[in-house]
């Protein structure tokens, strides 16, 4: 009986086995003790991190299932011991190796939250962090086309079930836009709609990140609260335009944040002045100063604000995000927006 092949045989199944507490596959943690040979059978001895039994049970129907495809010798018996210095720490509702999640959220529609979701997680990425960008929006996805990634994309998964999300311009960005082709419609109910975004965050092989961004839908109501509760956030930020419709819907989303504890780490102002793309010029045309007046009001930091730019319309359908596309005052603004919410999130630590 060749036990070191046999041995390689079940730490490879071992891989593909999540342990349902630590979120870290059963070869991770480092489950595997010995494999020995016993009158023609085998024993399975399995360090187990903690003494849960219930666990184990279900654990080892796992690792039967994965054994039968096999074909190893004689019978096999599974042995559990405890050994709780393999217990990886507990994680709670948060995704392994990530650092910061941080929602984006706006109230009104339409004020550029996804174009500005698009555009900090390429200028993270320029500025050397590591960044995730997941597309919460079921119904007007469009963060894939912002990244050149447009329609179905292949998934693979890892064997371990996990899937590999496509990257662009540095970022890794996962969207319902990636499962569909482009012009179909699906509805998506509530339970379904949970389980598709659950999935996103904790089927997905994210890596290592200093940040996971979350362009959430538009509003305010059940399904933003809802995927807002799906995982630890520590903090989200706030989208708005200058003028006085869009600021009391922002209202409304300071007011959602507030009630799940979720901090807000401030307020973006999107197209704050127009950049006429002929001379150059600037004009304030849906009024000025509605963001810093607001955030002082609800005595929440104010970020910075963002021009209203052709060219920062047309990269969002180019594929490339305008905040990469040149140094200039478009990036810096970006750049510095993202040192205020690596303070901001600081704060809260
Ligand atoms: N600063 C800007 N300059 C020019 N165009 C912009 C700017 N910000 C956003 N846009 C354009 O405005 C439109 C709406 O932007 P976007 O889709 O980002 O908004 P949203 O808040 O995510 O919308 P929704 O509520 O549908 O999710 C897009 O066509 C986008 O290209
Ligand atoms: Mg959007």
């Amino acid at each position: 009986m060749d036990l070191k092949k046999i041995e390689s045989q079940i730490q490879e199944a071992l891989g593909k086995i999540e342990h349902p507490a630590y979120k870290l596959s059963l070869a991770e943690i480092g489950m595997l003790d010995s494999v020995q040979e016993e009158d023609g059978n085998l024993r399975l001895n399995l360090k187990a991190p903690d003494p849960d039994r219930k666990t184990q049970i279900a654990l080892e129907a796992q690792i039967r299932g994965l054994l039968t495809k096999l074909e190893l010798p004689g019978k096999v018996k599974i042995r559990f011991t405890v050994d709780e210095s393999l217990k990886p720490e507990e994680i709670g509702n948060r995704i392994r190796g990530v650092k910061n999640i941080i929602a984006i959220g706006s109230g009104k529609g339409g004020v550029g939250k996804s174009t500005v979701s698009a555009n900090l997680a390429a200028a993270m990425a320029r500025k050397g962090l590591k960044v995730g960008l997941l597309d919460a929006d079921i119904y007007g996805p469009s963060i894939g086309k912002m990244f050149g990634l447009s329609g179905k994309q292949p998934l693979f998964g890892d064997g371990k079930r996990k899937v590999e999300p496509p990257q662009a311009h540095g970022v890794k960005v996962i969207s319902f836009s990636f499962l569909l082709n482009p012009d179909q419609a699906v509805i998506w109910r509530g339970p379904m709609l949970g389980k598709a975004v659950e999935q996103f965050l904790y089927e997905i092989i994210w890596g290592e990140l200093d940040y996971l961004l979350i362009d959430l839908p538009p509003g305010t109501g059940d399904v933003q609260l809802s995927l807002a509760q799906l995982v630890d956030l520590d903090g989200a930020l706030i989208v708005t335009t200058p003028q006085n419709v869009a600021i009391q819907d922002a209202t409304r989303a300071v007011a959602m944040f507030q009630e799940v504890k979720i901090p807000i780490l401030g307020i973006i102002e999107n197209m704050s002045e127009f950049i006429c793309p002929h001379c150059g010029k600037s004009s304030h045309i849906f009024s000025k100063n509605g963001g810093p007046a607001f955030a002082a009001k609800y005595k929440v930091p104010f970020l910075g604000d963002l021009p209203l730019m052709t060219e920062i319309m047309e990269s969002g359908e180019e594929g490339t995000p305008f905040s990469i596309q040149q140094e200039g005052p478009v990036q810096k603004s970006y750049f510095e927006i993202i040192d205020r919410i690596g303070t901001e999130v600081e704060r809260y630590r």
